[in-house]
């Protein structure tokens, strides 16, 4: 899917978006922020923000900047702004594969239900890395493909459909990691059957160290 796909998949979406995707994702949102352990007066970067769902779950004295491809979606994250009256979010309509903001600028960068949509996975992480501080950690929500033969040959069936359903259904987290280059440090089962997986990585490729996380794909526990 190119940038113009996702933005009519999500203007058609935008308006219906929280009733659908609201509370079914909500957990892998609500521990990705309290995995980050956020300190007061840090600034974080969420892409893909979308219409603004996790922006409540930040705690008080953080500066949120939150950007999305789709004007819609962003518009949901403004009245969401404005309705709760949060103070220090920032909304701005950008593409994370390519994003305005200086090296090094932010202390925690995230990307919730993001990847599989993106049509340029790998240079949304090379932009997250950019902008993160040296040090620091990136944060992924993602499906990836089942650990189940059966429920797995499904998503490949599903995959020539991604244009219609707006993710692909098929994204094998084995070789998203390698493909990255990514150091993960953590990876939790989320939400519905742990089918989510939420990726803690380190800013820095791995190299040629071994990531030494347990990182199971969802499923496979
Ligand atoms: C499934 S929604 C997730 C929204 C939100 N993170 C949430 O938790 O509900 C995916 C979002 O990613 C956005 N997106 C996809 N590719 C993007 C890109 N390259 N740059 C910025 N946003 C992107 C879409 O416009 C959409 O709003």
């Amino acid at each position: 899917m190119d940038v113009q796909g996702v933005r009519a998949v999500y203007r058609r979406y935008a308006r219906h978006y929280d009733r659908y995707f609201g509370k079914v994702f909500h957990q892998g949102r609500k521990l990705a922020i309290d995995q980050m352990g956020i300190l007061p007066g840090q600034h974080v970067l969420e892409v893909g923000v979308g219409t603004g769902l996790s922006l409540p779950e930040y705690p008080q004295g953080v500066r949120v900047t939150g950007i999305d491809l789709s004007p819609e979606m962003i518009e949901g994250a403004q009245a969401r702004v404005d309705a709760l009256g949060l103070a220090d979010v920032a909304l701005h309509e950008m593409d994370a594969s390519a994003m305005d903001f200086p090296d090094a600028s932010f202390d925690h960068v995230v990307a919730m239900y993001v990847l599989s949509v993106a049509p340029e996975p790998e240079r949304v992480i090379a932009e997250m890395r950019r902008v993160c501080k040296p040090g620091g950690r990136l944060y992924i929500v993602n499906h990836f493909r089942h650990a189940n033969l059966l429920i797995s040959g499904l998503e490949r069936a599903m995959a020539p459909l991604s244009q219609l359903l707006g993710f692909r259904p098929d994204f094998a987290l084995d070789e998203f990691i390698a493909r990255n280059d990514l150091d993960v440090i953590e990876a939790l089962p989320v939400n519905l059957f742990g089918y989510w997986t939420l990726l803690t990585a380190a800013r820095e490729p791995a190299d040629d160290v071994m990531a030494s996380a347990d990182v199971r794909p969802a499923g496979s526990h």
